[in-house]
């Protein structure tokens, strides 16, 4: 955070529920002069905070823009670890890239990256994942890796299951899980996962990509936004800190409980469990039945030959059973 990021900050922290502060306050509160808090204000101001200005109660905040900063996501947050260390920024390549990247090779587990916008954000099987800046949730938290690459797809169907409930709770549509990393509603993809183990580092890093508050024109063909989906705007900061509280309890109870609990929920919140697939795999097509969520994370599809756990693939069609 540089310099006028956390004077912003602090700026912004004395300012909780619509008081008025003077100058004067501001200044011994951050530690700086009335100068420097002219010019905060001014920042803040260029960014979409509304002030008021009283000639005599001196300065209340009337407006924050929907802006991903601590002061939005800090007070939701109930995590024990998750998002204790959250780095904020306006633009990156990629949230998964910087969080592998050696400037964080000491960050603790639990730590998350914010951005409101990728150059080079990634998606699974080396497609792009891109959104206009301000109106996505794009985060990657950092994960232990003791589970290794095969925690990489249980951890992608926890988040999945976390993100889901979480988007539920804030009065948000509901979503079902696409196996193997997306969460759809009415057949449009709203959110993607892509879980990535680095076995040089050893680390397990979570990138969570969700189509938040972004219009139709915004998105691209057969993707939906919980704005397109509910009608409504929804403040990114608290549905942050929801996801994050909720992917806390998930990742304890897998741990706790063992991966059934989650295999059960994933199941029982499937967009294909009980419907006729297509799964697209390296050496070609397997036509079947979903018919539920293995033990190992993989969609168990029934064919003529029998059910078969399948860890990997490309889901092409979902039709009702018996359909052509
Ligand atoms: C997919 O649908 O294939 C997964 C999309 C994952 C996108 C997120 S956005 C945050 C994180 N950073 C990336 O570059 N990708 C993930």
């Amino acid at each position: 955070m540089s310099e006028k990021e956390r004077i912003d900050e602090s700026v912004l922290a004395l300012f909780d529920g619509g008081e008025y502060r003077t100058a004067g306050e501001l200044a011994r509160a951050a530690g700086i002069g009335p100068g420097e808090v002219n010019e905060s204000l001014r920042r803040l101001e260029e960014a979409g905070y509304v002030w008021e200005r009283h000639p005599v109660r001196g300065i209340a905040l009337r407006e924050r823009p929907d802006h991903l900063v601590h002061s939005e996501v800090a007070p939701y947050l109930s995590t024990r670890s998750l998002g204790r260390s959250i780095r904020f920024f306006r633009s990156v390549e990629s949230t998964n890239d910087s969080l592998l990247s050696p400037l964080f090779s000491g960050a603790e587990p639990g730590t998350v990256l914010v951005s409101e916008e990728q150059t080079r954000g990634r998606g699974r099987l080396d497609r792009r994942w891109e959104t206009p800046p301000f109106r996505a949730l794009l985060f990657s938290v950092l994960l232990g890796a003791e589970g290794g690459p095969t925690a990489a797809g249980r951890l992608t169907l926890v988040s999945g299951v976390a993100a889901a409930e979480a988007v539920r709770a804030a009065g948000g549509p509901s979503l079902a899980i696409r196996w193997p990393n997306d969460l759809v509603a009415e057949r449009r993809k709203v959110c993607g996962i892509l879980c990535e183990y680095k076995p040089e580092s050893a680390r397990l890093v979570l990138g969570v990509g969700m189509n938040v508050n972004q219009t139709v024109e915004e998105l691209p063909a057969g993707a939906a936004s919980l704005r397109t989906l509910s009608g409504r705007t929804f403040r990114r900061g608290p549905l942050l800190a929801a996801i994050l509280n909720r992917l806390e309890v998930w990742v304890d109870r897998a741990e706790a409980e063992g991966f059934e609990t989650v295999r059960a929920e994933a199941e029982r919140q499937s967009a294909l469990v009980g419907r006729s697939v297509t799964l697209e795999r390296g050496e070609g097509r397997v036509e079947g039945i979903a018919v539920g969520i293995g033990r190992g994370g993989g969609l168990l599809v029934r064919t003529e030959e029998g059910t078969r756990e399948y860890r990997s693939g490309e889901v092409i069609r979902v039709r009702p059973v018996g359909e052509e």
